[in-house]
This record gives C-alpha cells, structure tokens and sequence, in this order.
C-alpha cells in the first residue's frame, strides 16, 4: 500500500524545508513534526486489545494498543532526523538502526553500520526522509526481513515515482507512506524538486 499525504500541515512543512534558506533549526524541527505526522497515519490501522480498568467513576473496558513496542530502525544518516518524530508517538519503540551511504556515481548504496533488536513479532517502522532510486530503502528492507519482521512500513518525507516503483516490486509488502511525491529524479539521481541533501541539512554541513 502506498500512501501520499495531502494534508495542508505536512506540506506547510516540507515547503519550509525545500526552502534553501532554511536554517538548520528550522529544518530538523520540520522533519520531526513531519515524521510525527506521517507516524500518526500509518498508525491508523494498528490493531487494538481490550483491557479492563477502573476510572474514577466505574469500570471500563478500553481499547489499548496492542503493540506498544514496536521496532523504530532510522537508515543513518538522514533518517535519524525523523526519529524523535516517530518516537515521541510511539514512546516505548525499541530502536535499531542501518548505516547507508549512497555512492555518488553509482548511486548504490553500501553499509556501514547495522545494530537491530529483536523484529520477529513487532511491527517495524523504517524513516528516511528521501526515497530516491529506492535502493537505500530496498536494502534496509532486505537487511529487515533477513532478521525476522514481517510487518514493515516505511516513512519518507519525499519521494520519486522511481523510487516507489523500485521498493514496491522489490517489497510489494510493505507499506509506504510519503509525505509528498515529486516530479523525478536528476541525473545525480537527486530527486527535483526535492530539498537538497536532506543528511548534510539536517547535520548543519
Ligand atoms: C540519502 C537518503 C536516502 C538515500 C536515498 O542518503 O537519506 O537514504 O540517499 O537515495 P536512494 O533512494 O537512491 O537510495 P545518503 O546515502 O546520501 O546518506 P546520508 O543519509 O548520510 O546523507
């Protein structure tokens, strides 16, 4: 399932963060608030159980999440800059992460660093504000499976028509939600309009 947002607060945001003379500041806290909102999203269909309490004035059963700990695994660098975004909804996340970094003439992505928890029966959510080629994705993705998940959704904050294309053949799975979706990609495989390098931003490089 692929989900692109239309709602007037995310694109308030990543407009801001298109701007180049945004600065850092501004920039990170757009992409914590985006990654909040897109969280907020794909947690619609998260499935409930029943618990009993008592409230002041009676007892009740209320609808509680059935997976309060679900597995946060950010693709570093950029992605670490959506992560305090999905975890400020989702307090008890358990987080991992994979290190990616895209060769700038081959545009493939190599690893540098991959620390995971357990995944088997969590739903797992993977940020990264770009999703160019989508190799990066696909990657971390088949990284993912190999340890064990089965329900996956990737976040991004902007995405290529390539790059959809690409993870869902790869990953028809997986659920993906964007926060919006350009026109194509350059011939550096950047995405256009896009933002720039969303890592080096959010780094303040
Ligand atoms: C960027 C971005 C994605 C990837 C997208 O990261 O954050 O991870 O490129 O490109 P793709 O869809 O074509 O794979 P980059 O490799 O530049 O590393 P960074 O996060 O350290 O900036």
């Amino acid at each position: 399932m692929v989900y692109i947002s239309d709602h007037p607060l995310i694109k308030h945001r990543i407009s801001v963060m298109r701007d180049k003379n945004t600065s850092t500041a501004a920039f990170r806290t757009a992409a914590e608030e985006v990654a909040a909102l897109l969280t907020y999203e794909a947690m619609r269909s998260a499935e409930m159980r029943s618990v009993h309490i008592k409230t002041p004035v009676t007892e009740a059963d209320v609808p509680m999440l059935a997976d309060e700990s679900p597995a946060v695994i950010p693709i570093l660098r950029a992605g670490i800059g959506m992560l305090n975004g999905v975890v400020r909804l989702l307090p008890d996340a358990c987080v991992g992460y994979i290190g990616l970094a895209r060769d700038e003439q081959t545009h493939m992505p190599s690893e540098y660093m991959v620390k995971l928890p357990e995944m088997h029966s969590r739903t797992v959510i993977v940020p990264d504000p770009m999703l160019a080629t989508g190799g990066s994705a696909k990657y971390a993705i088949d990284l993912i499976k190999q340890h064990g998940a089965e329900k996956i959704i990737f976040i991004c904050i902007i995405a290529a028509p390539e790059g959809i294309d690409a993870l869902q053949s790869a990953h028809p799975d997986i659920d993906i939600y964007a926060g919006t979706l350009d026109e194509r990609l350059n011939e550096n495989a950047f995405i256009v309009p896009g933002l720039g390098d969303a890592g080096d931003r959010l780094h303040g490089i």
